[in-house]
């Protein structure tokens, strides 16, 4: 198992990356649960595979599991669905110094979070990521937040989890094209921050989608090492150094946004297209080179992954999509910084991208075969 800590004033929690983790879970918790009782909410697909491990770890140790099995899908993160979700907790008696467990993907995590940001002016919660991209990157960093109907995350709080564990058995029920959803954001490190992990994600991507153990807990370790890096030295988002971690996130919001934030095309997806699309708008402006930036769409459509946004069926032109970005939460007095690329492994934050040359980028790429 690995062991990493998340660093933050105060407010500092482990990440252990391993196998059966979820089996142990009553010990892995510790003194973290103090009552019988232990809430838990969780998706109906979760619960069909991963309940009665967690359930015999807990009773097992003498613990009450209650359970908040919910419907699967981004539908949970609503205003009704948190309604639910804290009328629960308060009938459940959860108090502030208590632990809601979420075990999920990165809905469960966010919704989950945001309850037990708000429940008592916030209690405790520990983050059991069941999908790729809940491991390597959701579960890690206390962003959490529920949708409305003006948009995707709107509403939310920074609350930090006080212990992760991503057990990797949990991927083997996972279906492939959520692996490779969540494969995105781990060769999003490399491409963001370094090189060295990119080249290793091109040679060992294949084995990490196949489900080969050494190298799901070498990349799933790695990303959150460096998640939990950046999040150390911005938390909040404030310095700019978590901005980066938004690489391909402007361009992959906008085609999620013109896809109607549906099964189309998963956010996993949506920032694996959206990094290509970073990498070629970079070489654009002359910061990095035509082959470092079909380097990265090759390795992201090796993938199995979508390296092109012809392929969309989008129907919309170049203007419509950079509209979308007009709504990008990380607008900021009119401008909206883009994080492009100065190298494979050197992100940086580019806050004087006119969105008209944006627009006719994508103009080009809509038409590219
Ligand atoms: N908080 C953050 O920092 C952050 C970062 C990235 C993404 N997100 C959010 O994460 C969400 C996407 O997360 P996701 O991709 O994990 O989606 P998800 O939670 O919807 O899970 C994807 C699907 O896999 C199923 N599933 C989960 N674990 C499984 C398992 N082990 N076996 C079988 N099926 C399983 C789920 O039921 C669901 O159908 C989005 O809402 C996004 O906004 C948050």
């Amino acid at each position: 198992m690995a062991v990493i800590p998340v660093a933050l004033a105060g407010r500092s929690y482990e990440v252990r990356v391993g196998s059966g983790l979820l089996a142990d879970l009553a010990a892995q918790c510790g003194p973290l649960l103090r009552k019988t009782r232990v809430p838990i909410v969780t998706d109906a697909n979760v619960a069909a595979h991963w309940r009665d491990a967690v359930e015999t770890s807990l009773t097992g140790a003498g613990f009450e599991p209650r359970w908040m099995v919910l419907d699967p899908g981004e539908g949970a993160k609503s205003w009704a669905v948190l309604e639910r979700l804290v009328d629960w907790l308060l009938a459940e008696e959860v108090e502030r110094g208590d632990h809601v467990l979420a075990l999920g993907g990165g809905v469960i995590g966010d919704l989950t979070g945001f309850a037990a940001a708000i429940l008592k002016r916030g209690c405790g919660f520990i983050q059991l990521p069941t999908t790729l991209l809940a491991q390597v990157d959701s579960s890690v960093g206390g962003k959490t937040a529920i949708n409305t109907s003006a948009g995707k995350n709107l509403v939310g709080a920074f609350h930090q989890p006080s212990l992760v564990l991503a057990d990797l058995d949990a991927l083997t029920t996972l279906q492939a094209r959520e692996m490779r959803a969540g494969y995105a954001e781990v060769i999003k490190y490399g491409i963001l921050g370094d090189r060295a992990f990119f080249e290793w994600c091109e040679a060992n991507g294949p084995n990490v989608l196949a489900g080969e153990a050494e190298a799901q807990e070498y990349a799933v370790t790695e990303s959150v090492k460096a998640k939990a890096r950046i999040v150390a030295e911005d938390e909040r988002e404030t310095t700019g150094a978590r901005a980066l971690l938004n690489l391909g996130h402007t361009f992959g919001h906008a085609l999620e946004a013109q896809t109607g934030f549906s099964e189309r095309l998963l956010h996993g997806e949506a920032v694996a297209l959206g990094m290509v699309l970073a990498a070629r708008y970079s070489a654009r402006r002359g910061y990095i080179a035509d082959a470092d930036a079909e380097r990265v769409a090759a390795a992201i459509g090796g993938a199995g992954l979508p390296s092109k946004i012809a392929g969309l069926g989008l129907n919309c032109g170049g203007r419509a999509l950079a509209a979308h970005m007009l709504h990008d939460k990380k607008m900021d007095a009119g401008t909206l910084p883009f994080v492009l690329l100065r190298g494979i492994g050197e992100a940086f934050l580019d806050k004087s991208v006119p969105l008209d040359d944006v627009a006719s980028f994508l103009d080009g790429e809509l038409q590219a075969g």
